[in-house]
């Protein structure tokens, strides 16, 4: 009887997530306000590879300098591990910000110290400063009190902006809060609202799509979405460990031997809600241009020395049967090895359709880096209801966790 008051609870908590956002406060004039953006983007010889995190963080940037706060913005940049490293430096964004917004953009090459106070300080209202790489700083991914406290100490208010960053209890995202009033920002709180439509109140059928390569980072958002879903559909190489669940011949292709027995058992209790691939097209070797084979399942055990490297044809009208019926879906991870022709062919048709389902019937949310590369990459990506930037945050928040940089922005 607890056990399940408590989940009742969890549950009412969660898909309740009424978040304290900035157009709440009264009066922002004069006041700083520091905000966690996520800039953790792909840069080649300090070029943007692709801009929209930073895009999105514009309505709440452009919203404070209008109400004529001082805004300070941080974020960190890949993994430096707590040393400075040149090429992580946040200096590119900076410039980019630069040409992009009407305001200038300044940059201080650390985040936290005397040079920085006196930065914030000389801010006048409606004057924007980027803050450099807050991993460079070992406290950054320790939550550390003090390092926290020096970055709070920069401002009145701290906005969190950086949804895609909110699965880490990181100090610019978790114990900063702390110390400051904090606020969400308006893309956050939309990745929130979107993220849970998915979760509680959806209509039925509800499918997910779930491909990509490790079943390890996507096995807890498959069982809660098991839970609450008609049909989960697995592709990519995550199927492999169903297959060989199935104690079916998989040839040389990639799975995680640890989730075998997770995927038995998950198999045996899905009453059916599992859909797993039906024929595949395999190679000798994954290679751009190689020669494959669709085969059936069963067929599999007549070959040797192959890899599985996408969905078969029979598959793909199989799950587009799914995602045709469905009122709700949702996709994260391709369907093959989908940066490799001819093994795209699974991934761009199921994109298709299910883009052009979102944008149709159902609501749809896409989800995950590769994932939306793929979508933007078949310029489909205007099409879902609600494309999400976040990674590894969107997969925490779809295994039902309340994140820990969301938290603290709960009303
Ligand atoms: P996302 O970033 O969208 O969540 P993942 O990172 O989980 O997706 O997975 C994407 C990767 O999965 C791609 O690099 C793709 O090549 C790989 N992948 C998909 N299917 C297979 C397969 N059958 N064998 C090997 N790799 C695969
Ligand atoms: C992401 O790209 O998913 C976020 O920026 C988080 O990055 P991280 O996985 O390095 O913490
Ligand atoms: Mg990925």
């Amino acid at each position: 009887m607890i056990l399940v008051l408590i989940r009742v609870y969890k549950l009412v908590f969660q898909y309740s997530m009424k978040l304290k956002t900035i157009d709440t406060l009264k009066n922002l004039k004069n006041k700083t306000v520091l905000v966690r953006v996520d800039y953790n983007v792909a840069l080649k010889h300090g070029k943007i590879l692709e801009t929209e995190r930073i895009e999105r963080s514009f309505e709440t940037i452009n919203y404070l300098v209008k109400k004529k706060a001082k805004v300070i913005l941080m974020s960190h940049l890949g993994s430096p591990e707590g040393k400075y490293v040149k090429d992580l430096s946040l200096k590119p964004i900076a410039y980019f910000l630069d040409s992009r917004g009407k305001k200038k953009v300044a940059f201080v090459n650390e985040c936290t110290g005397e040079h920085v106070k006196s930065q914030a300080k000389k801010l006048k209202p409606a004057q924007i400063l980027l803050l450099e790489n807050l991993r460079f700083n070992p406290g950054e991914e320790k939550n550390d009190l003090k390092f926290s406290r020096e970055l709070a100490s920069l401002a009145d208010i701290y906005v969190n902006e950086a949804f895609s960053v909110c699965h880490r209890a990181h100090a610019s995202v978790s114990a900063i809060t702390k110390y400051l009033p904090a606020y969400a920002g308006f893309n956050l709180a939309n990745e929130v609202e979107n993220l849970s439509k998915l979760l509680g109140g959806f209509k039925r059928p509800a499918v997910a799509i779930i491909g990509g390569v490790k079943i390890s980072t996507k096995i807890k958002v498959i069982q809660n979405l098991l839970k609450r879903y008609d049909q989960v559909l697995i592709g990519g190489a995550l199927a492999n460990n169903f297959f060989k669940a199935q104690n079916r011949n998989i040839g040389n292709s990639v799975f995680e031997k640890d989730y075998v027995a997770l995927a038995k058992n998950l198999l045996k209790n899905a009453k059916g809600k599992i859909i797993l691939p039906i024929d595949l097209r395999i190679t000798k070797k994954i290679k751009p241009g190689a020669k494959f084979v669709s085969v059936k399942l069963d067929e599999l055990k007549n070959h040797q020395n192959f890899q599985i490297a996408d969905i078969g044809p029979k598959t793909e009208n199989y799950f587009e049967s799914f995602i045709h019926r469905s009122k709700t879906l949702v996709w994260n991870g391709p369907m093959g090895v989908f940066e490799i022709e001819p093994f795209n062919h699974g991934s761009n048709y199921i994109c298709q359709k299910v883009a052009s389902h979102a944008k149709g019937p159902a609501f749809g949310v896409v989800g995950g880096g590769e994932t939306i590369a793929l979508l933007d990459r078949m310029h489909l990506k205007a099409w879902p209801d609600f494309v999400s930037t976040a990674g590894g945050a969107m997969l925490e928040f779809l295994e039902g966790k309340v994140l820990p940089g969301i938290r603290p922005l709960m009303k």
